[in-house]
């Protein structure tokens, strides 16, 4: 298992469609998902996709723990998600900062809708069928995202609410995702 470099924006491997995953619990996916979570805890991610150290496939992971520090940020469970499918569940929509390991050093204003359900399935294929909210319900979106070509900075409506980390806010500590 290995920490992989994690593919920059402007790399055109970012802009690809990814493929479904055909057979789970292969010697593959489980050596795809490790060289993942070892990649996302060395650079202290809340999520990684596949597409993000170069491989074409659509296997995202997620999860945020519980941290005082950052009271607001609802805890997220350790996830691996394999070919999901996301169903919107209203049109409501909600702003909130981001981040993405592949723009390193940047935050932007993001709208995202703010309740959905995500189907799919763990490493073994398993199912695995949430209906989430909030700061969840972003995650799963940023990420899936990732697994169409889509960037976070592409749905960003006023550029002016994007920006370095270190000048957005000053003084204050963030994880570079
Ligand atoms: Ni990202």
């Amino acid at each position: 298992m290995a920490v992989k470099p994690v593919l920059r924006m402007g790399d055109v491997r970012l802009l690809q469609v990814s493929q479904p995953v055909a057979h789970f619990d292969t010697p593959e996916l489980h050596t795809l998902i490790a060289d993942m979570e070892d990649t996302m805890q060395a650079l202290n991610g809340a999520g990684l996709a596949a597409p993000q150290i170069g491989v074409l496939l659509r296997v995202v992971i997620f999860g945020i723990a519980a941290n005082p520090r950052y009271p607001d940020a609802e805890p997220v469970p350790q996830t691996v998600l394999v070919n999901p499918v996301i169903t919107m569940m209203d049109a409501e929509m909600e702003e909130g900062w981001e981040g993405c390991l592949s723009v390193p050093g940047m935050r932007g204003l993001v709208p995202r809708h703010l309740r959905l359900r995500y189907q799919g399935f763990d490493a073994q294929g398993a199912g695995i069928d949430r209906t989430v909210d909030g700061f969840h319900a972003r995650v799963v979106q940023h990420e899936c995202d990732h697994l169409d070509g889509v960037l976070y900075p592409m749905r960003i409506r006023d550029l002016r609410n994007f920006g370095f980390t270190s000048e957005l806010f000053p003084g204050e500590t963030i994880e570079d995702d």
